[in-house]
């Protein structure tokens, strides 16, 4: 038998598996505070409109309120035969209210609605994200201007490249954040338009105030064509592509906290809060939070890349393959916000081994660039000749086994006869480090300059 909200043009129900094909309650049913809200400001809109009774509005918004503290208190049962949260709370409303809950519907459609909600629902996690990474930033300025002046190495390649402050290397992840925390909230300001009362594609011809609702819901306005209200799922694009480089940026870090932690480079570890431990190696401490963010990328650009397959090529309006949105929306942006939340924890958590990063930023002749900068600037050699001496100190310390500065001077001066005893001078982990004062560099001063200017910004806000 033909029953529901379209049995008037139904012969029959729909097979099982159309059902099954096409029920998305178990996912939208996410959305059920945004559907809600949504309903409620159409409904006061049209009664302010004239178009429903306010008798009739009344009787709709307190339905939709117990609703909502039926669905919060877990006394609501879902119906995936009623196909989706809309449609869930719709049947409940006529329940609660009877006739009246009839005319809610008036004025709109489920693609307006989902379209509502789902931006609604979005914009919070945008906002969310970007608190999140906000506090992991402060977690990672925290620690930076505890080690402003702890040197350790700086890679390129992997390989020790140049000494450089471990306060400067947090604040390398400090900026990337904030470009992460920009990118989400553009997304959220350009996705902050009303679709509700464009209806199924059409807009309507009921004299409804979209202003009204756009205003109601805080949106910036309401958006301006119809077709596009329904069938844009750009805004959830652009979300997922900013949430894929946040995820990115976060798992470089992660993975810098798997080799930190590694007894190989010891620079760092983590307390038993973010460690686990092995089913059959009882010494081990395993970074798994660290892997577990350094893997999300994997799935949230997957998400991103699933959702642009599903948009692509679809024609004016709705076409139901919309549906598939929120699913991959919904999991990408729960992956986010604990890969943020584990990465704001880990960045709190992690301590330093101050002499092993010391000693490992001294080595491996992480300080024949001083040299040759040294021999440029005291014997005003041409940098390029200096890379040329620096190098062949570096082939001969090597030869003997010492570090440049226990190179004895009588085997610099038969490289180059001017080098004299002021060369060692610049010759220490410490020294390169505190030498690099260039706006942006790696000195100490500079660092703590950084550290005041974030502090400052995180307290202006
Ligand atoms: N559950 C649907 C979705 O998420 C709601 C919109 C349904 N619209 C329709 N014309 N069947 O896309």
């Amino acid at each position: 038998k033909a029953s529901g909200i379209w049995g008037g043009r139904f012969n029959a129900g729909p097979s099982a598996v159309m059902q099954a094909i096409n029920a998305s309650v178990d996912v939208d049913k996410r959305l059920f505070e945004q559907d809600i809200a949504g309903s409620l400001a159409h409904a006061r809109m049209l009664a302010a409109c004239g178009v429903i009774s306010s008798e009739d509005e009344h009787a709709i918004s307190s339905g939709l309120i117990a609703i909502r503290d039926d669905i919060i208190a877990g006394d609501f049962e879902w119906k995936p035969e009623l196909e989706d949260v809309h449609m869930n709370i719709e049947a409940a409303l006529r329940e609660k209210i009877g006739a009246p809950a009839g005319r809610l519907h008036t004025g709109r459609s489920r693609n307006d609605q989902v379209a509502t909600d789902f931006r609604l629902w979005l914009r919070g996690a945008l906002d969310d994200a970007a608190k999140g990474l906000r506090a992991y930033q402060e977690a990672l300025v925290k620690q930076a201007e505890t080690h402003a002046d702890w040197v350790m190495p700086g890679f390129t390649h992997l390989q020790t490249a140049q000494p450089i402050s471990l306060g400067h290397h947090l604040l390398c992840w400090v900026e990337a954040a904030e470009r992460d925390r920009g990118r989400l909230l553009d997304a959220r300001d350009r996705l902050n338009e009303s679709p509700l009362g464009a209806a199924a594609l059409a807009g309507t011809a009921f004299p409804i105030d979209r202003s009204m609702t756009a205003a109601a819901l805080g949106f910036d306005v309401p958006m301006a064509n119809s077709l596009d209200a329904v069938s844009s799922r750009d805004f959830a694009l652009e979300a997922l592509a900013a949430a894929a480089i946040t995820a990115v940026n976060l798992s470089r870090f992660a993975e810098e906290i798997v080799l930190w932690t590694s007894g190989r480079f010891g620079f760092a570890q983590l307390t038993d809060a973010f460690s686990t431990g092995s089913s059959i190696m009882p010494q081990k401490r395993n970074p798994d939070a660290a892997e577990l963010v350094r893997a999300k990328p994997g799935r949230i650009s997957g998400a991103l890349q699933g959702l642009i397959i599903v948009c692509k090529g679809l024609p004016l309006a709705y076409s139901k393959d919309m549906q598939e949105d929120k699913q991959l929306v919904f999991d990408a942006f729960d992956d986010l916000a604990l890969a943020i939340a584990a990465m704001s924890g880990m960045a709190a958590d992690l301590s330093f081994n101050r002499e092993t990063l010391e000693a490992a930023a001294g080595e491996s002749y992480s300080d024949a660039t001083d040299l040759a900068d040294w021999l440029v600037r005291e014997l005003g050699m041409p940098f390029r000749d200096a890379h040329h001496v620096s190098g062949s100190a570096v082939k001969a310390a090597e030869a003997k086994g010492l570090p440049l500065k226990d190179l004895p001077l009588s085997d610099y001066q038969a490289i180059e006869p001017k080098i004299d005893e002021r060369v060692f001078s610049v010759l220490s982990a410490r020294a390169s480090m505190e030498s690099r004062t260039s706006y942006g560099g790696t000195a100490p001063v500079r660092v703590m300059e950084q550290v005041k200017a974030w502090q400052e910004h995180f307290e202006f806000e």
